[in-house]
């Protein structure tokens, strides 16, 4: 049995407030635990948006009477509120700018719609951006103008890494994360995990090249974390005529992990790097004190979404065999995870900005 810290999910949409039928703070949390998973920071995408006092109530409210494990929730930026979100900075896991169109509402259009945040967002505090190929240049270029550290979620193309690459070289304040989803699949894996419903392979950033995935590979030394974006719809939304992009995460994000270890594409270190030390620097999150996992290194089997908590009931990596099962996971001294039992009571998961 091999014993971790208790990993950091720096990308998770919780669904709750407005969407509990795709999941809740329940069900999200159960899922983070199964998946050795001790604390998320929760999207502010839900309905309505987290973006100021009152909706950020909302939020926590349902978090505090439900979640399993620990959280913050962050904050969107719109068009109006970079005061009262500056103000709030705080109580909130961070600042979230959508500048590129995805699920959901938050959305800034135009380039003077970023400045106030830039502005007013308190510095120790941090930005992340969802900010692909040029927005993600100009997001960078913003980093640089207001001299501010910008966290760059779901890194998905080759020519993204090696423009972070570069703004590191330069000693700019960026950071970045990286899904599984883009490290495991790439476009061409689509018709193969769903078939003749196409929805199931809508995702943003969506799938990319091989040549995309094989360029992640080869700079895992400038992704600083691995996050889910786990982001659950039903396979009823999937396969609709609409079909809204995002793939669940939490359940299968260490084993994937754990297999590529077992096969040395990625060292243990580097593991627990990028889904602990670095979120928990970057995001300023304290110690879980009495807090790990425990891990069947060796066990070999088949992700199956009948065996998730997620209240979304699927996985683009249905029936993929994979090597490292979570055992348990302790939580600040009691026993949250116990061989697919999970033993924490809702309400028990805190709010580390309390
Ligand atoms: C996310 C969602 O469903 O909330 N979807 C996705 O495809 N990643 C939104 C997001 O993270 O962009
Ligand atoms: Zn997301």
């Amino acid at each position: 049995m091999l014993k971790l810290p208790g990993l950091i999910d720096p990308h998770v949409h919780v669904r709750e407030p407005g969407q509990t039928h795709k999941e809740d703070w329940d069900t999200a949390t159960q899922a983070a635990l199964a998946g050795g998973v001790t604390l998320i920071l929760a999207m502010p995408n839900t309905q309505p948006p987290i973006f100021d006092a009152q909706t950020l109530e909302l939020a926590l409210q349902a978090a505090q009477a439900k979640a399993r494990c620990d959280y913050a929730q962050f904050l969107g930026a719109g068009p109006q509120n970079a005061t009262t979100a500056a103000a709030l900075a705080r109580r909130a896991a961070g600042l979230k700018m959508y500048l590129d169109s995805t699920f959901g509402e938050l959305r800034l259009d135009r380039m003077d719609l970023w400045q106030p945040h830039f502005e007013h967002y308190p510095k120790p505090y941090p930005i992340v951006v969802h900010a692909e190929s040029r927005s993600m240049a100009a997001a960078i270029l913003f980093s640089a103008l207001y001299d501010r550290p910008v966290h760059i979620a779901h890194v998905s193309r080759e020519e993204e890494i090696l423009l972070i690459k570069a703004a590191k070289q330069r000693g700019l304040k960026v950071t970045c994360e990286v899904c599984p989803h883009h490290l495991f699949l790439s476009a061409e894996d689509i018709p193969i995990f769903a078939g003749n419903h196409p929805g199931r392979g809508e995702v943003r950033p969506r799938l990319a090249t091989r040549r995309d995935v094989h360029a992640l590979w080869q700079h895992l030394d400038v992704v600083d974390c691995f996050a889910t974006d786990h982001a659950p719809h039903t396979l009823a939304e999937k396969d609709s005529p609409s079909p809204p992009p995002g793939f669940p995460g939490l359940e299968t994000l260490l084993p994937l992990l754990l297999t590529a270890v077992s096969e040395g594409r990625l060292t243990l270190h580097d593991l627990i790097q990028k889904c602990v030390t670095n979120p928990r620097r970057i995001f300023s999150l304290p110690e879980q004190p009495e807090t790990w996992i425990e891990v069947d290194e060796q066990v070999v089997y088949e992700i199956r979404a009948r065996n998730h908590f997620s209240r979304c009931n699927w996985t683009p990596f249905e029936g993929w065999k994979v090597k490292g099962r979570v055992r348990r996971v302790v939580l600040r001294g009691r026993l949250a995870f116990d061989d697919g039992q999970i033993l924490v009571e809702p309400g028990y998961g805190q709010n580390v900005r309390h």
